[in-house]
């Protein structure tokens, strides 16, 4: 049904080049992919050039794909342009439910047959935003994290109208081109990684809200902390080893009980403006002198540091390195 196979996929049209689209365009590029890309708003394509260029000594230090270019971006002005050739689509417009639907239809009429679109979507189920495509059995999540040059991870998750096919299809096309995919049986609002996250976001904003913690702290807490095994061991098995010897068993019989402590408050708290400006000044002075692009380049490093350090950058995956 799908009419390009994973391996042969040459061209790729993103939809949408904000932080997250951008990034995917950058991550694409230095795969090898020709890349089209499209967004409505007036500086997009300036935006998206300065996210590529900032993004591109991150890339040549994890190493570009023969051929690879900033050159085989093409900015067009119309979804249509975007989509004509397509052989593969990575939408990443808002997060805002009705245009994700309007969007995604729009993608599917312009996209030729048997070509798999892709949401980055951080929660909606594709159930939801699937409603008015004409064909939606090709439309699927692909959610990234940021950046998606640098995060290997892409949770892919069809919703009820998509094909099994397109599923598998995508799987193995965010392989092929350099992700890490977990491939998900069922739907599930937020996926897995941003259930989690949300779930220690929302505990960080009741936090500062009540005067508990600075925004400082906070993060302190977890880069000095648990932050440090989360990157190469996740918080399942790392907690088996707070059992000693016992595991998990052991972990579980010592500190389940404590589970039933008052110790999160899984609903999120009021946004309100004292939160936003307390969570906005503690970035701001924990920024210090550092501007945003500083602290891009200070992530990118850090992230291909941990990588590297973990064994985990693509040529050492393959043991080429
Ligand atoms: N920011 C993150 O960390 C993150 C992580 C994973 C997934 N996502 C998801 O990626 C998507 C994009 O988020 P972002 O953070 O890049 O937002 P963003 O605001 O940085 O970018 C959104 C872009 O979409 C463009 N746009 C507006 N209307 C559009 C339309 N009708 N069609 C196409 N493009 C349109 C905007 O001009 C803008 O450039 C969202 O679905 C979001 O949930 C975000």
């Amino acid at each position: 049904m799908m009419i390009t196979a994973p391996t042969d996929v040459r061209r790729i049209t993103c939809v949408g080049a904000g932080v997250i689209g951008g990034g995917w365009v950058a991550h694409f590029l230095a795969r090898g992919y020709d890349v089209t890309a499209w967004d409505p708003a007036e500086d997009a394509e300036e935006k998206l050039r300065r996210l590529v260029d900032a993004a591109w000594p991150a890339l040549t230090q994890l190493g570009l794909a023969e051929g690879a270019s900033r050159e085989r971006l093409t900015v067009v002005g119309t979804l249509e342009e975007a989509c004509a050739e397509a052989q593969f689509v990575q939408e990443s417009a808002p997060e805002k439910l009705e245009l994700k639907r309007s969007l995604l239809a729009q993608l599917d009429a312009a996209t030729p047959a048997g070509v798999v679109i892709a949401s980055s979507t951080s929660g909606y189920p594709m159930t939801d935003m699937q409603t008015e495509a004409v064909t939606p059995g090709r439309l699927l999540v692909g959610h990234p994290f940021n950046p998606p040059y640098l995060i290997p991870l892409v949770e892919v998750v069809g919703g009820e109208a998509t094909d099994e096919a397109a599923v598998a299809w995508a799987s193995e096309f965010y392989e092929v081109a350099g992700k890490s995919v977990i491939t998900m049986e069922r739907e599930l609002p937020g996926f897995i990684a941003n259930r989690l996250q949300e779930a220690l976001w929302r505990e960080a904003l009741h936090m500062v809200a009540n005067g508990e913690a600075t925004v400082k702290e906070i993060d302190d807490s977890i880069t000095e902390g648990p932050g440090l095994r989360w990157a190469f061991m996740g918080p399942c098995l790392t907690f088996a080893l707070a059992g000693g010897e016992g595991g998990m068993g052991h972990m579980l019989d010592h500190f389940g009980p404590s589970l039933k402590s008052p110790w999160t408050r899984l609903e999120a708290p009021e946004l309100d403006k004292a939160l936003r400006d307390a969570m906005v000044d503690g970035c701001d002075e924990a920024a210090g002198d550092r501007t945003i692009a500083d602290l891009v380049a200070e992530r990118d490093q850090g992230v291909i540091d941990v990588l590297r350090a973990t064994g985990r950058l693509p040529g050492q995956r393959e043991g080429g390195q």
